[in-house]
């Protein structure tokens, strides 16, 4: 915990209350309120969270008003330019970039742990075929519970690292495998010769009838989508798999919580939601019209892949997004593709518009994001399983970080209740 050197004062019926200020490396200071309630008698009212630190951390920090992201202190357009996915899970997952040796070995014993239990297979097909990948990973994550008994204990260290590197390399085979049985194809077995993005690109498009060669560039980019969604300190899927495990329970039951979370489209759900939003407008001359209905109080529809809680700048992940899906479109000849074209157009017009100004509402990283799994082959129902395969190393090391934290208690929010004040049960025939 920060070290303590100011502190606030806090008045309530003329008596007087010091409340110890806590100091972050970087961003705000925080008012420490855990002895309030005791000394007090009194909640703080913080819905939605805007304004409460719910931990302490040392993984990631985000400057919104600069547009700032770093792991491990590492900012993350030098992550994305210079460094790879596994090596951001390492250094995510045990604070420091790794060695040579230290990077081999874990690459190692995440190839080693890419294939799911056979049975496992069997669950798959309980699913209907036209069911969401995001629903069939829900169950299959949740599932890994009931397969690997022998990383289930989070007070053994060593079983929480065994259900990491578990998780990291499995994640990737279950969203691949979901895919494949939404379209009705085999599944393809993970190859422990690939690296990790060209591994989950050729389980999802290899069939057995074919050779299938993984282009380097789409596996860069696919790497690099990993790469940029890896963590993001205490977004609500996160905080869900903070709160969930918090309770004692299993790593993957944990995990399979922050998936749930993750569905929405205001957060993980939005790349999907992006996409169709853009496809809709389908050509440059209906941008106005959406731009219109985005800024009208009266209708629930708003600008997908725009806006943040916490950036009120440029997202960094969006700048780094956009570049590359001027590279893959390029790559592929379809630069003059019109998702683009209305994404590009759409983004100028929101960004000359006083609303979005004045609100400070940018890109996010799903602004883009969508346009290029989409030209790699993706539907847009991968769109989220895909994040969920990044994030779950954010959600892992932030797990781990809570559970050797010997503060650890469960998470347990109070309430302003505003219900009826106690009353006398009234027998049904006197109502
Ligand atoms: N389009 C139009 N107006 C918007 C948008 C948008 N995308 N986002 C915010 N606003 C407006 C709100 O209507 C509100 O206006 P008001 O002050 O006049 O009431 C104001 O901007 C502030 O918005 P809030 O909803 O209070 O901001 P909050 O921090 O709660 O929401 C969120 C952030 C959920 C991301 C929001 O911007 C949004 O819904 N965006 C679209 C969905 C999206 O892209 N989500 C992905 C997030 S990134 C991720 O999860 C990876």
């Amino acid at each position: 915990m920060a070290e303590t050197t100011r502190s606030a004062k806090l008045t309530i019926d003329g008596k007087e209350y010091d409340l110890p200020i806590l100091t972050a490396t970087a961003g705000p200071d925080v008012i420490d309120i855990r002895k309030l309630y005791a000394d007090v008698g009194v909640f703080t009212y913080d819905p939605g969270f805007t304004s409460t630190a719910s931990c302490d951390s040392t993984i990631t920090f985000i400057d919104g008003e600069e547009g700032l992201l770093m792991h491990r202190g590492y900012p993350i357009d030098q992550l994305a330019e210079k460094s790879h996915f596994l090596e951001v899970c390492y250094l995510l997952l045990y604070g420091d970039l790794p060695s040579t040796t230290q990077l081999e070995d874990f690459e190692d014993r995440v190839t080693a742990h890419t294939m799911l239990h056979e049975q496992m297979h069997f669950l798959f097909r309980g699913f209907r075929r036209d069911s969401h990948p995001m629903a069939i990973m829900v169950g299959m994550v949740g599932a890994l519970s009931a397969f690997y008994h022998d990383s289930l204990d989070i007070n053994d260290p060593w079983q929480r690292e065994v259900a990491t590197i578990r998780m990291i390399a499995k994640m990737p085979t279950i969203a691949a495998m979901a895919y494949k049985y939404t379209v009705g194809q085999p599944f393809v077995y993970p190859r422990n010769d690939l690296d990790y993005a060209s591994n989950f690109l050729r389980m999802c498009f290899a069939v057995p009838t074919a050779d299938y060669e993984v282009n380097p560039i789409l596996s860069r980019a696919m790497d690099r989508i990993f790469t940029l969604h890896a963590d993001h300190e205490q977004n609500a899927s996160t905080s869900t798999v903070r709160l969930a495990s918090s309770s004692g329970a299993n790593p993957f039951a944990s995990i399979a919580a922050g998936i749930v979370c993750l569905w929405g489209p205001a957060h993980g759900g939005a790349n999907q939601a992006c996409l169709e939003m853009l496809k809709e407008i389908g050509t440059p001359d209906r941008i106005p019209e959406y731009i219109k209905r985005a800024k009208d109080k009266n209708d629930p529809f708003r600008l997908m892949g725009f806006g943040h809680r916490v950036y009120k700048n440029f997202d960094p992940r969006a700048k780094v997004m956009k570049q590359s899906a001027d590279e893959v479109l390029e790559l592929l000849g379809i630069e003059d593709n019109p998702t683009l074209q209305v994404a590009k157009e759409l983004e100028k017009q929101a960004l000359e518009d006083d609303y979005f100004v004045s609100k400070k509402l940018f890109p996010n990283v799903d602004f883009y994001s969508g346009i290029i799994l989409e030209a790699m082959g993706f539907p847009t129902s991968m769109f989220t399983p895909i994040f969920a395969v990044s994030r779950t190393v954010g959600w892992i090391s932030q797990w781990k970080e809570m559970i050797a934290d010997p503060q650890l208690k469960i998470g347990r929010p109070r309430q302003l209740y505003k219900g009826a004040e106690l009353r006398d049960y009234v027998d049904i025939e006197n109502r």
